[in-house]
C-alpha cells in the first residue's frame, strides 16, 4: 500500500435525527422521516461527500429510557448498512454488535457478508451490553455479571477471528477443468472447544480479500480496555478533557505492546460532540435550544439508567443524591461512563437537574461548541498532542450539522494537512491506515 499522508480519523455517528436533545421535534421532515433508511442515506451521502472514514451505527437489544423520546436505533445496523453499502462507494460502515447476546458462527458469517458485498468497508464494534433490558430479551432474567460477558466477549472475539480465517482468501480456485470450486486444504476447520462455545467451522463465506472486518471496542472498565487493547484495531472511548485520552491511549498502546502487537496498529478514537454555528455564541444558544427540547421525565430516566439508581430516588429539584449512587463495583451501566458524568457533577457542584442536564449534554464525550475555527482547532489540537487518533464525530443535529461541518470544518483541517483530499485506499482498514 502506498504511504498515506497521517490524518485524523473522522467516524459519523449516525445518532438517527442527531445526538442532542431531541432535534427531530424542530425538523421539517416529518418524525417517521428519522427511522427510515432515506434518513440514514442522507447522512451516509453527506459523510461520504466529506471522505469521512466511516458511518458508525451503535445498537442495544433493548429500548432504553432516551429511546422514549428519540429516533435513535431503530433500524437493525446489519440492515441498515447493508443498504449504505449499496448506495455507496468508498465509506466505512461499522456495525455494533453484542457479544453478550449473540452467536459467534451467525455474527462471524454477517460481518463477513458484509464485508464482501460493501468491497471490504466493514467494521464490527463489539460491546458486552450492559442492563438487564436487553437480558430479558434472550430467555434470561438478569444481565450476566459483567466479568463474565467480558469474559464471554474474549472467547466470541477469539472464535470469530478463527472462523474468519477458516476460509481464507486464496481458498476459491474455481477450476473448470476439475470441477473444484473451493479448495479443501485452505478451507479448515477451527474446532474450537472453549467454556462458552463448541464451534467446529470452517466458516460459510466468501473468503476476505481485504482482510478481516475491522474490530472496534467500546467498554471502558479496566476488562474492557484489556480486550481492546489486545484485539481491537481501533477502541471507542470517552473522555471530556485531552489528558484523560492522552492517559487511555498510552495504556492501551502499552497493553497492545505487552500482547505482543505494534502500539500503531490500535487506534484510540473518543467521541466528539460537535455544536457548530457562525458564532460561538448561536452555538451555545443552539446546544441550550436542543437540551430543552428533552421533556423532563425522560431526562430523569435517562440519569436514573445511567447512574444505575431506581427513578424513584432522583427528584430533578433537589440536591444531587450522592448517597444513592451505587459504589464502583456496581455491574449496573457503564462503569466508565458512569464515573466521567459523576466526576462532572462533583466538579461542577450540580444538583440533579444540573446532573440531568450534563449528561443530556453528553458530558461523558468530549464536546466542541463553537464557529468552525473553533470546532477545527479543538480536532488539532487534540490530534497533533497525540490525545487521539481520531473522532467518532456526534453531530448535534442531522444531517445539517453534518453537512456544515463538511463544508467549514473539513476545508480548514485539509488546509492544515491532516485530513484527506480524496479516498486513496477502498477499505476501512485502508482508511484507518492499519
Ligand atoms: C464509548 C462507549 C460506547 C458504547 N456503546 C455501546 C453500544 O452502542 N451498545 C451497547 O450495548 N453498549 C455500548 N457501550 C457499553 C458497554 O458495552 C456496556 O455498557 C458494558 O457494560 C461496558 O462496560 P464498561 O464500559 O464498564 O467496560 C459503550 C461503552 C462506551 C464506553
Amino acid at each position: 500500500m502506498a504511504d498515506l499522508p497521517r490524518h485524523v480519523i473522522l467516524n459519523a455517528n449516525l445518532i438517527p435525527g442527531g445526538t442532542l436533545g431531541s432535534p427531530w421535534r424542530r425538523a421539517t421532515k416529518p418524525p417517521e422521516h428519522f427511522t427510515s433508511i432515506d434518513h440514514y442515506l442522507d447522512v451516509a451521502r453527506v459523510a461520504e461527500r466529506g471522505l469521512l472514514d466511516a458511518v458508525f451505527l451503535a445498537d442495544s437489544p433493548d429500548v432504553q429510557a432516551k429511546d422514549w423520546n428519540s429516533p435513535s436505533r431503530l433500524l437493525d445496523p446489519f440492515v441498515a448498512q447493508t443498504v449504505i453499502a449499496a448506495h455507496t462507494e468508498r465509506i466505512g460502515l461499522v456495525v455494533t454488535a453484542t457479544t453478550s447476546y449473540n452467536d459467534p458462527y451467525n455474527l462471524a458469517r454477517s460481518f463477513a457478508a458484509l464485508a464482501a458485498v460493501s468491497g471490504g468497508r466493514v467494521g464490527w464494534n463489539y460491546v458486552v451490553t450492559g442492563g438487564d433490558a436487553a437480558a430479558r430479551n434472550y430467555s434470561l432474567d438478569a444481565a450476566p455479571p459483567k466479568s463474565e460477558r467480558y469474559a464471554r466477549a474474549e472467547e466470541f472475539i477469539d472464535v470469530v477471528t478463527a472462523l474468519w480465517d477458516s476460509a481464507p482468501a486464496g481458498s476459491i480456485v474455481g477450476d473448470k477443468a476439475s470441477g473444484r470450486y473451493l479448495d479443501p486444504a485452505l478451507v479448515r476447520p477451527i474446532d474450537h472447544d472453549g467454556t462458552f462455545f463448541r464451534v467446529a467451522g470452517p466458516l460459510k463465506t466468501p473468503p476476505l480479500p481485504h482482510g478481516r472486518p475491522v474490530l472496534i471496542q467500546a467498554g471502558a472498565s479496566t476488562h474492557g480496555v484489556e480486550l481492546g487493547a489486545r484485539t481491537a484495531d481501533a477502541i471507542y472511548s470517552a473522555h471530556v478533557d485531552p489528558t484523560s485520552a492522552m492517559d487511555r491511549r498510552a495504556e492501551i498502546r502499552r497493553r497492545a505492546a505487552d500482547a505482543g502487537r505494534d502500539p500503531d496498529s490500535v487506534k484510540l478514537l473518543p467521541g466528539l460532540i460537535v455544536v457548530l454555528a457562525g458564532t460561538e455564541a448561536a452555538a451555545r444558544e443552539r446546544e441550550r435550544e436542543l437540551i430543552d427540547l428533552i421533556p423532563d421525565d425522560v431526562q430523569l430516566l435517562n440519569l436514573a439508567e445511567r447512574l444505575g439508581v431506581d427513578p424513584a430516588l432522583l427528584d430533578l429539584d433537589a440536591p444531587f443524591p450522592w448517597g444513592a449512587i451505587p459504589d464502583e463495583n456496581t455491574d449496573a451501566g457503564s462503569r466508565g461512563q458512569r464515573a466521567v458524568l459523576l466526576e462532572n457533577v462533583r466538579r461542577t457542584g450540580s444538583d440533579t437537574r444540573g446532573a440531568a442536564r450534563l449528561l443530556a449534554s453528553g458530558s461523558v464525550h468530549a464536546k466542541v461548541v463553537g464557529d468552525a475555527q473553533q470546532v477545527a482547532d479543538f480536532i488539532t489540537d487534540w490530534f497533533v498532542s497525540g490525545a487521539c487518533d481520531g473522532f467518532n464525530l456526534m453531530i448535534d443535529e442531522l444531517p445539517g450539522g453534518l453537512e456544515d461541518f463538511v463544508e467549514q470544518v473539513l476545508p480548514i483541517l485539509r488546509g492544515r494537512g491532516i485530513f484527506r483530499t480524496e479516498y486513496d485506499t477502498t477499505s476501512l482498514r485502508g482508511h484507518y491506515g492499519l
